[in-house]
């Protein structure tokens, strides 16, 4: 199965679960503690938002909650943006959904103060160079780009629950590996280092702000408390960068 058919097939979660979302959702707490710390500044001055790989949607809603004028978000999973779409006007929130490939956005060129991502998005993506373009493309003047997203390392953490341990089947320098939790289906996700990442970012022309490696995981699968989790590894990163 392909990527794009992988992840329609597996957003239909969030239609079956829209009720569990929309009261999530309500609750508007989907930023975590070191989004909000760097998203708070941005916010303040009701900036229109852009959120590529939007998925379920969750962060939109506590996006606007938080101060964001407006929320376009982009998804080529047409499930997922439906439902994302519903849960927003149910709630008379102003995001917009748009369904295509990224990257490559068919909105026009300046029309975000913010692109926010992450949180299992940047894996999708073959070829980061191209997608730091289109993220600059995509930003005014003074615009600044919002990463939170899973460490380049996690791939290689096991998740046994008495000690941490790096998988022998993963390398960091690897370029891809097939998905084996979700939305899994031979879903191939694409491996970047940390400094190709920020590389692409510069290479785009953007300023880096902010980079931090925090052992916090964005992400826990239900009652799994993994030793890899407990504070000595890199789980997820924070970047932002701002468009001069
Ligand atoms: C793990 S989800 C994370 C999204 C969102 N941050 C969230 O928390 O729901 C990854 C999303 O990326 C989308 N996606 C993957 N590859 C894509 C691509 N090339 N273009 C557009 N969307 C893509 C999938 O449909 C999925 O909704």
């Amino acid at each position: 199965m392909g990527n794009r058919s992988a992840w329609e097939a597996a957003s239909q979660k969030y239609v079956n679960e829209h009720e569990e979302l929309l009261d999530q959702a309500r609750d508007s707490s989907s930023l975590v503690a070191c989004e909000l710390e760097l998203l708070g500044p941005l916010l303040a001055s009701t900036p229109n938002v852009v959120h590529l790989q939007s998925g379920h949607g969750l962060d939109d809603i506590a996006l606007v909650a938080a101060g964001a004028r407006s929320v376009v978000g982009v998804d080529f999973s047409s499930v997922a943006t439906k439902a994302a779409q519903r849960r927003a006007d149910e709630l008379g929130v102003h995001c917009r959904y748009v369904v295509a490939e990224l990257p490559g956005a068919p909105l026009r060129d300046g029309c975000a103060d913010l692109v926010y991502t992450g949180k299992g998005a940047l894996i999708w993506l073959p070829d980061l160079n191209v997608w730091a373009a289109d993220v600059a493309r995509l930003l005014t003047s003074g615009g600044h780009l919002f990463v939170h997203e899973a460490h380049p390392m996690v791939p290689l953490w096991a998740w046994d629950e008495d000690v941490p341990r790096i998988r022998p089947d993963r390398g960091y320098f690897e370029r891809s590996h097939v998905n084996d939790t979700f939305p899994a289906n031979g879903a191939v996700e694409w491996q970047a280092t940390l400094a190709e990442i920020i590389t692409a970012v510069l290479g785009a022309g953007l300023e880096l702000r902010h980079v931090a490696e925090h052992p916090e995981p964005f992400y826990r699968w239900g009652d799994l408390d993994a030793a890899a989790w407990r504070g000595q590894l890199p789980n997820t990163f924070t970047l932002l960068a701002r468009k001069p």
